[in-house]
């Protein structure tokens, strides 16, 4: 999903935020370590070990040095001991680096998975109108970059941060030792200006580095969503067109890559500028002292290894700087998710729905998504247990939304529904929905198998009931045409399938799902009339003993159902059944003659 949101801009984040944001995160973490202190001790003491390692290889390389510079007398025999110890060290210090990385790896690895599962639960758990909202690649970016700055930091301050303070301790704490306080002096204003510098060019890059990625991700998006239109381009003729809006923003990807470039070269050689005239000027002193004869030239060496060596981690001390910033605000993001809370929830004396016939009753709702525009308007009906109701209405009228609001995706404004006398924002969400199967206005598919996502209807069905379904659907000759079969799969979105198949399917899916009240949303308006036809029978086989609530424009196919309501600006127009409202000559009986036209 990389790219698919276009450039969301980062929230630049205050100090203070920043700070609570830190050990918020690190409370966070502590339990995902704990949960491993075993093993993060042991990386700890594989940690200990490389660096020992490390800071040894100069001293070594002193004594070699020593050994060899024996003046004028010739050399006697090779330093092989010291050689190879050198060489041991080095190779200790690569391989306790990666022991610490295999040991930590789990440790992070399991922290991310527990993460994610918890944002993915978590989304889960909110609210629909949360989901149209956003956009889902931007929420799957927003757990990716969060997870991945959760394993940055982890992985980071503990052996990226931490480590580099104490090795610079440690090489001043045997400068002292060895040489005088003074190389230790030289050696921690370097690093502190260093660091100093470092942070402050980082900053002033920030802006740059930002600007790039931004380019970088709206190009990709943009280039993404082109190819998402592949069609529609085609249609209009307009891939001239694509390729220069395409091209436009790959040019302000480059300027802005250019500006990156620039100034990273300034973090850079200022970087190299002050290690450069730091050795100088440890070398400076130590030379000096060798003139004098204070010291050896081994000493020499291994202060400039020391300097070599404590500088190396300090390159990247920009980038993980820069990084770790990030790291915060990806997890702050991810966090921010996890803060949200969900507003269709159980109440707390929450109760199960005792289903007994499946009666449904709107009692005075009153419902609109924004405020200003109100959808339904004191609706009242009642649908008697094991009836069939139809609704019907302008399209625009809130048909759809009043199956929406009794799967109780929203809350209401107003007024009440209950089940069989229970009130349904008094009930679990779970009871609740296992009651209803809903056969929606546009069903979306999942990119797997036609019986794969008809069994998605109740996953724990027989092959037996799945056939059944299939065979209620009337899915069984389209499947049996197939190369493939019920194996073959649907595409993205089941876009593979016809729209008059995948209603097929979205019924089979409902019917496997067996619940009490069904309810049928345009269910076979994609529908050819003799499949119609053959369909609405097997839905009236299915709904026998069962409440139903269809949804319809064509009114040829509810003229059987017990009463039909005529919604009209969220309100009800008129009710009755067929004939009642024919006799009645209102607004179904204009519709009925309307519709009635045009089929002769
Ligand atoms: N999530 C939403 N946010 C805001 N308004 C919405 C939302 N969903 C639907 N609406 C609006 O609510 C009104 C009723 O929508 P609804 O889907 O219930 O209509 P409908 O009667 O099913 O129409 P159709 O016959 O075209 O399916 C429409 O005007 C629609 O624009
Ligand atoms: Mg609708």
């Amino acid at each position: 999903m990389r790219g698919m949101r276009s450039a969301a801009k980062q929230p630049e984040p205050t100090k203070r935020a920043e700070a609570t944001n830190l050990t918020q995160t690190l409370a966070m973490l502590w339990p995902y370590l704990w949960q491993f202190k075993y093993r993060v001790l042991l990386a700890l003491l594989a940690l200990i070990a490389a660096k020992a390692a490390v800071l040894l290889m100069p001293v070594a390389l002193k004594y070699i040095v020593d050994a060899l510079d024996t003046g004028q007398q010739p050399l006697l025999a090779l330093p092989v001991a010291l050689l190879l110890l050198y060489g041991g060290l080095r190779f200790a210090g690569v391989f306790f680096g990666e022991v610490r990385d295999a040991l930590f790896g789990r440790v992070t690895e399991h922290a991310m998975r527990k993460l994610g599962l918890r944002v993915f639960q978590h989304l889960h758990s909110l609210e629909l109108a949360f989901h149209l909202d956003r956009q889902t690649g931007g929420i799957s970016r927003d757990i990716e970059r969060g997870t991945n700055g959760l394993s940055f930091l982890m992985r980071f301050l503990m052996f990226n941060i931490a480590p580099t303070l104490f090795e610079i301790l440690a090489v001043a704490v045997i400068f002292a030792t060895l040489f005088s306080p003074l190389y230790s002096l030289v050696t921690v204003v370097a690093v502190g200006i260093y660091i100093f510098f470092t942070v402050v060019i980082t900053e002033w890059r920030n802006k740059y580095t930002r600007e790039a990625n931004q380019a970088d991700n709206t190009t990709n998006s943009r280039a993404i969503d082109s190819l998402l239109n592949y069609e529609t381009v085609k249609y209009f003729n307009n891939e001239q067109y694509e390729a220069q809006t395409y091209d436009s923003f790959l040019a302000k990807w480059e300027t802005a890559r250019l500006k990156n470039r620039l100034s990273l070269l300034a973090l850079n050689s200022g970087q190299a500028l002050i290690i450069a005239a730091a050795i100088t000027a440890l070398m400076w002193l130590a030379a000096d002292e060798v003139v004098q004869q204070k010291l050896t030239l081994g000493d020499l060496v291994m202060v400039n290894a020391y300097m070599i060596q404590l500088f190396l981690p300090l390159n990247f001390l920009g980038f993980v700087y820069r990084e770790i910033r990030r790291a915060l605000t990806d997890l702050e993001n991810m966090l921010g998710l996890l803060k949200r809370q969900p507003q269709i929830v159980d109440a707390p004396d929450a109760k199960p729905l005792v289903l007994s016939a499946g009666a449904i009753r709107f009692d005075q709702v009153d419902f609109s998504y924004q405020p200003p525009r109100p959808i339904l308007q004191q609706l009242s009906f009642d649908v008697a247990a094991g009836s069939k109701i139809a609704i019907v209405g302008a399209s625009g009228a809130g048909k759809s939304t009043i199956a929406r609001l009794l799967y109780r995706f929203y809350p209401l404004t107003g007024g009440r529904i209950c089940i069989d006398g229970q009130d349904i924002s008094t009930l679990t969400l779970d009871s609740l929905r296992r009651a209803i199967a809903i056969v929606p206005q546009d069903t979306v598919l999942f990119n797997s198998s036609i019986r794969d996502n008809i069994r998605y209807g109740r996953p724990d069905s027989s092959e037996a009931e799945i056939d059944q379904a299939i065979k209620l659907a009337h899915l069984a000759g389209f499947i049996a045409s197939l190369p493939k079969g019920d194996a073959t799969v649907v595409g993205e979105r089941g876009l593979k399938v016809s729209g008059g198949e995948k209603q097929r399917i979205a019924i089979a899916r409902a019917i496997l799902k067996g619940s009490p009240i069904l309810v049928f949303d345009e269910a076979t308006s994609a529908l050819d009339s003799a499949s119609e036809q053959a369909i609405l029978q097997a839905m009236r086989d299915v709904a026998r003993n069962h409440t139903s609530v269809v949804i319809a424009h064509r009114l040829s196919t509810i003229t059987d159902a017990d009463t039909i309501m005529v919604l009209k600006n969220g309100q009800l127009a008129e009710q009755g059944s067929h004939q009642q409202l024919l006799a009645a000559a209102g607004e179904y009986a204009r519709m009925w003659q309307l519709q009635q036209k045009q089929q002769h």
